[in-house]
């Protein structure tokens, strides 16, 4: 018995050499690749990454922060809803209220959407007469317009319900001083006189209107 066992177990390191030896060749060599399976072309990985990347900068740059207020200006008139002033709405800073109130359809830097929101950098009005820009921030202004060589016609939503003397000048400072813009500030009390003298007014503004204000009110 015992003499059977030994004989077994040193048959066995031999058995499994020679099992090895034999599919040691097949080992060796690698499987035959299979059509249509081969690893993609370098260049695709490229388009894959340059697409990501491509979208999500979109993304970042046209996303208008994921805010609805950019589908405002697509709403019926309508619907706009007319917010009244809040404790919320009582601070002033006009870098963030500019961020808050404009920077999602004018965007942060004031570049504007090409075709759809105009630019604040570079806007004639912007860094023109005060009177003017306060009326488009108060009520608004619709219809077609041309901005630094595109044109628009969209929807710019009154603030005038939303919006303090104090913030709408806050905001202006800040939009006539953003990027190249170099326009003097524009005071509180200049808002409520422009606020006050269109107290009845509702409608937005049209850029022809705007353009045939009498001297003196622009
Ligand atoms: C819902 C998107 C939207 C928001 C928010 C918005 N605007 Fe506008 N704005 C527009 C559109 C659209 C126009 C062009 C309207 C037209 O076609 O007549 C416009 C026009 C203007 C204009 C005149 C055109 C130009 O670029 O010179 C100024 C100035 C302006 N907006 C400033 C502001 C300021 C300041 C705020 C923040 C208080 C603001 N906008 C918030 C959409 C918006």
């Amino acid at each position: 018995m015992g003499a059977g066992a030994m004989a077994n177990s040193e048959e066995k390191p031999g058995a499994e050499t020679d099992v090895e030896a034999i599919h040691r060749p097949l080992l060796r060599e690698l499987g035959e690749p299979e059509d249509g399976r081969e690893p993609p072309p370098w260049w695709l990985w490229v388009i894959v990454a340059i697409a990501l990347f491509w979208g999500g900068y979109y993304l970042g740059r046209y996303g208008g922060l994921f805010a609805p207020v950019p589908h405002l200006a697509f709403a019926p008139r309508t619907t706009q809803p007319d917010i009244e002033l809040t404790a919320q709405t009582v601070e002033v800073s006009g870098p963030d209220l500019y961020q808050q109130y404009c920077a999602s359809c004018h965007q942060a830097d004031g570049t504007g959407v090409a075709g759809v929101f105009p630019p604040i950098v570079g806007a004639e009005w912007v860094i023109g007469d005060p009177g003017v820009l306060i009326r488009i921030v108060l009520h608004g202004m619709h219809g077609p317009v041309e901005v630094a060589g595109n044109r628009y016609e969209g929807l710019m939503p009154a603030w005038q319900n939303q919006l303090s003397d104090a913030q709408v000048a806050a905001i202006l400072t800040h939009i006539r001083q953003l990027g190249e813009n170099d326009a003097p500030p524009v005071e509180s009390s200049e808002v409520a006189a422009v606020r006050e003298q269109e107290a009845d007014r509702q409608e937005p503004w049209t850029a022809d209107e705007l353009r045939a204000l009498p001297e003196g009110d622009q």
